[in-house]
């Protein structure tokens, strides 16, 4: 006889969390068991400048990550590059081979504007390049992979950079003449689009904390003029394909956005909560409002520049506005939302200083993270804030179909026995499937990040998120299976987290003079340090104070009825 415990019972008082507003932590957390919908999307995600290498192979064309990670003093963690990667443009057998080996159903990849254009522009086409992209399509197609296609994830043609870059508007011809020729050429097997990968980050990071290429330390203005033509580019490209291609090639596009959840420190606070859906909105709903809403930019965003611009003496807001016909043109250049997220911060209301102008200040908030959760290299993983933000954009947005195209963890130190990375997969998808099967979230499919070790951008390669992994220093590149990625593989066969049959809840009743003490193990797929501090023993009673992190823990009556409880405290 086995069943599962809920959340009431009484004898586990001890170990109930201390209850948030809403829902208590006990209940957040529970794990949950179910599958997704059957043509459900399970893929991993990768992109060109992290994997590729061949920076300057075949006639390729440098982009602007090549000269940065080129020019001394970039800040790139051991002067790392992407001049050989993980050498995908050697090694596409390879990537199809663990695309296989994974069982994905999807691959999403991104395209190197310069290997296809080397000066970004069409007269410069580069056959070789354009080559690796069919072999690369050919490949996933014959092995029934559905490709999925990021034209642009932040490597400009240094050509173009040039030119200025995303500040100068004649890059939305260019992009939308990059763009058609590839619907032209691939969109014969390729059905799903996205253009841009993560703007946000491009404009903060490159345009207005100068960290990223082209390295402009402008942070009151650029990243708001880099957004709007990103914005009015990504439209254009949108009709191209609209008006071109979407009759015959019968795809979708989109783009891909990304932002943390943005919980509010104090949920009693009005002005926490709004803090923090301001937070969202100058992060995701800066691009998606005016793509999936109407046209133009989240109130939040064009209240706190307005005034803040009027305050500083400005004539006009900080943030552009689009014209009326703008507005027409941008809105619903969507068919499908597709989301990046790692990571929650936790909201509070500030009121920064007025002068210099910053896009950090004009926000109005401070991020915190909470010590509790469990660190990463990069961010702390969780898991419940993938379900929040998934409502959130049902919310926002209406019941578009949603992709989750990134989310994975980074790690300093990944050996192949990777247990930590597994806990985070199996707990971020459970909360995804909580999303899409309680909350009714229309969520289509997911993408690991990533398939293997890869150029971490300013952390080179010094974080690992792969599910396999590379081996940087041999030449030939080797990948190796993690234990993640077979786990990964099972949760796919299993379209999901389903209940094992044998622990199906049982109605029923203990013999009446059942004496009961408890027997206590942890389940080896849960936090290793939780996994060896507590060595299986006996108790007569659950009073554990441990780190509130997510166990399993199976209880074991001496009447040899067990009691499996999948907790989290
Ligand atoms: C995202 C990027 C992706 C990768 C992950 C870890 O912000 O889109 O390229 O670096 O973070």
């Amino acid at each position: 006889l086995k069943f599962i415990v809920g959340g009431e019972a009484g004898w586990l008082s001890g170990l109930r969390a201390r209850p948030r507003v809403g829902r208590s932590w006990f209940e957040r957390d529970l794990f949950y068991h179910g599958t997704f919908r059957d043509d459900f999307l399970w893929g991993v995600s990768s992109s060109a400048y992290q994997i590729e290498g061949g920076w300057d192979a075949d006639g390729k064309g440098p982009s602007i990550w090549d000269n940065f990670t080129h020019t001394p003093g970039n800040n790139v963690v051991n002067n790392d590059n992407g001049d050989i990667a993980c050498d995908s443009y050697n090694k596409l057998e390879e990537d199809l081979n663990i695309l296989r080996a994974l069982r994905v159903k999807a691959y999403r990849f991104s395209l190197s504007w310069s290997r296809i254009f080397p000066t970004g522009r069409i007269d410069s086409v580069n056959k070789y390049g354009v080559d690796y992209y069919n072999r690369l399509i050919d490949g996933l197609v014959a092995s029934s992979i559905i490709p999925m296609v990021t034209l642009y994830h932040w490597d400009l043609p240094q050509a173009l950079q040039d030119i200025g870059g995303w500040d100068n508007p004649s890059l939305i011809e260019l992009f939308d003449s990059y763009a058609d020729f590839c619907f032209r050429t691939f969109g014969d097997r390729v059905q799903f689009w996205m253009t841009f990968n993560e703007p946000m980050y491009e404009a903060w990071l490159g345009y207005g904390e100068g960290v990223f290429p082209p390295g402009v330390k402008d942070p009151g203005y650029a990243p708001y003029r880099i957004a709007h033509t990103i914005i009015k580019a990504h439209a254009r490209v949108y009709h191209t394909y609209d008006e071109k291609y979407r009759e015959s090639q019968k795809g979708v596009i989109s783009l891909s956005l990304s932002t943390h959840w943005m919980e509010p420190k104090s949920p009693n606070l009005p002005g926490d909560i709004e803090a923090a859906d301001r937070a969202l909105q100058f992060s995701l709903g800066w691009f998606a409002h005016p793509i999936f809403r109407n046209g133009d930019y989240p109130d939040a965003m064009k209240w706190k520049v307005g005034n803040r611009s009027e305050l500083q003496n400005l004539a006009t807001s900080r943030l552009p506005s689009f014209t009326e016909e703008e507005k027409r043109y941008i809105r619903n250049t969507a068919d499908v939302f597709c989301l990046n997220t790692y990571s929650t911060k936790i909201v509070k209301h500030r009121t920064p200083q007025l002068n210099p102008p910053s896009y950090e200040n004009d926000l109005e908030r401070t991020e915190e993270d909470d010590n509790s959760w469990p660190s990463t290299a990069v961010n702390r993983a969780v898991p419940w804030g993938m379900r929040r933000v998934l409502n959130w954009l049902k919310e926002e947005y209406g019941d578009i179909p949603i992709y989750v195209t990134e989310n994975g963890v980074g790690l300093k130190k990944s050996q192949i026995e990777d247990i930590d990375r597994i806990f985070f997969f199996k707990t971020y998808i459970n909360e995804a499937l909580k999303a899409y099967n309680l909350d009714g979230v229309n969520l289509q499919g997911y993408m690991a990040w990533s398939m293997m070790d890869n150029f971490e951008w300013l952390q080179g390669y010094s974080v690992k998120f792969g599910l396999y992994q590379v081996d940087f220093n041999d030449t030939n590149r080797p990948r190796t299976a993690r234990t993640s990625a077979r786990y990964y593989t099972e949760v796919i066969n299993n379209n999901g987290m389903p209940l094992d049959k044998e622990d199906e809840f049982l109605y029923g009743e203990f013999p009446k003079a059942t004496s009961i003490s408890i027997y206590l193990s942890i389940h080896p797929s849960i936090h290793p340090s939780i996994h060896s501090s507590i060595h299986p023993s006996t108790y007569s009673s659950l009073s554990l104070s441990l780190p509130p992190i997510y166990l399993s823990i199976y209880l074991h009556i001496y009447t040899h009825i067990d009691i499996t409880c999948t907790y989290v405290l």
